[in-house]
């Protein structure tokens, strides 16, 4: 299938893919399409959308960095912004101030100091997983449903400044936003006669009276205040936060716990050495990585290894693909903590480089603490269900059974 017919534009040099990336089959399981785009070469062409596309680490970290070439600006999906454009969809200058702004918000200092908060939270979730239950003794836990989805769901709004009620709409509000960045398919429909209304309501609660005092969406606003920002860009910015870090942040600590349990070895290693979390976390979102892919345009004729993307063309740029590249990563798809997962891309790279990896680090190595204290053993306890979304990974189900410790 790889590589059938000569590119229509480009001078017919470059590799045509027939596959589609946006195919439930693809979104079931991602990873023939990304394998042929790694193997068709430093560029293809996925016909079936006119677009083209990166694959291999080497291309796609340098893709990353060239912001000058590669822009964000006309929007990181398949076709133009449709809506307001939050900080992921601008490019310098308009995106210096924001970022820089939200970078000091949610510095690794600022999350360092939510640390003790974000123990008890992950203290009281295992208090309730393994109420009752003795040491030695099982438990049947879904780790999409009890621990993926829970998690986030409360600390981060808490934490946003964001009001308990409805918040049972984060999920699915951000879930349409991923989605419009792909074609106008199935997904996209499911979820579009509810987008004006949960947009209405997202951007409801991201105004200054609706949000908690000593939050993030707080110190948003006093960044108006002192003019680093302004207002109108307030409740976009805090609005950017809840669209681009809840779902990813399900589906990265679902991600962890299926990761875990399908590499006893590993989680023994781990509880041997709690000192590896922060690597655990990085290499499952290398493993599979919750944003799976994200577009740019080319602003200029981009020339990669002599292939010309001409200007003007949506480009896909696939991070779980570069994630599984063997030339950098070896045996890429085994969850391994020996190696150094640092440099993989399921943040990013570059100027547009996840500003709330910080938060998602915390989340996750306060649940990695608690859990390799009190669960001796975590295995599979079922077939694991998959959530299609066009741009995420998105995990439905992951049973596990946990043996106490
Ligand atoms: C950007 C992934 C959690 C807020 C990004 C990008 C990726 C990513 C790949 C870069 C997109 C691009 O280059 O176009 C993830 C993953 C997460 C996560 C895998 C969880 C495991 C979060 C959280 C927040 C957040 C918790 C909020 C606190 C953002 C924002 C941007 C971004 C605002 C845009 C940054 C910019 O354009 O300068 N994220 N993210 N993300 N992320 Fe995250």
């Amino acid at each position: 299938m790889t590589a059938m017919t000569k590119c229509p534009v480009a001078g017919g040099k470059i590799p045509v893919l027939d596959q589609d990336p946006f195919s439930p089959e693809s979104l079931e399981n991602p990873l023939p399409f990304q394998e042929a785009l790694r193997e068709a070469g430093p560029v293809a062409y996925p016909s079936k959308y006119g677009a083209y596309a990166i694959g291999r680490y080497e291309h796609m970290s340098q893709a990353v960095s060239n912001w000058q070439e590669l822009t964000s600006g006309e929007g990181v999906g398949l076709l133009p912004p449709n809506r307001a454009r939050g900080l992921l969809q601008m490019d310098p200058p308009e995106h210096d101030t924001p970022r820089e702004v939200l970078q000091e918000i949610l510095s690794a200092r600022v999350l360092r100091s939510m640390k003790d908060n974000c123990m008890v939270r992950a203290e009281a979730l295992f208090d309730e997983l393994l109420d009752g239950v003795p040491s030695g003794g099982e438990v049947l836990v879904d780790g999409v449903q009890q621990i993926g989805a829970v998690f986030p769901v409360n600390f981060f709004p808490d934490a946003s400044g964001i009001d308990p009620a409805g918040r049972e709409k984060l999920v699915p509000y951000a879930d349409h936003i991923f989605n419009s960045l792909g074609p106008r398919n199935e997904l996209f429909e499911k979820g579009a006669g509810q987008a004006k209304e949960l947009n209405e309501w997202a951007t409801g609660k991201c105004q200054r009276d609706a949000l908690a005092p000593e939050c993030f969406g707080a110190d948003i606003w006093a960044a108006a205040d002192r003019g680093d920002i302004l207002h109108e860009h307030a409740p976009l910015l805090t609005r950017s936060l809840l669209s681009a870090g809840m779902d990813t942040t399900v589906y990265g600590i679902s991600g962890l716990m299926h990761a875990l349990a399908t590499n006893p070895e590993q989680y023994e290693a781990l509880k041997a050495n709690p000192g590896l979390a922060r690597v655990a976390f990085g290499e499952s979102l290398r493993v599979v990585s919750p944003v799976q892919q994200i577009f740019r345009v080319a602003s200029t004729d981009v020339e990669i290894e002599g292939f010309i993307i001409p200007k003007g063309s949506r480009v896909l740029l696939s991070f779980q693909s570069a994630n599984h590249d063997p030339r950098r990563w070896e045996n890429p798809t085994k969850f391994d903590l020996n190696r150094d997962p640092s440099g993989h891309l399921a943040f990013g790279m570059g100027m547009h480089q996840c500003v709330g990896q910080h938060a998602a680090r915390l989340q996750s190595a306060c649940l990695l603490e608690v859990m390799l204290r009190r669960v001796a053993t975590v295995e599979l306890a079922g077939p694991v269900e998959y959530s299609h979304n066009n741009v995420l990974r998105g995990w439905g189900k992951v049973p596990l059974r946990f043996t106490l410790a």
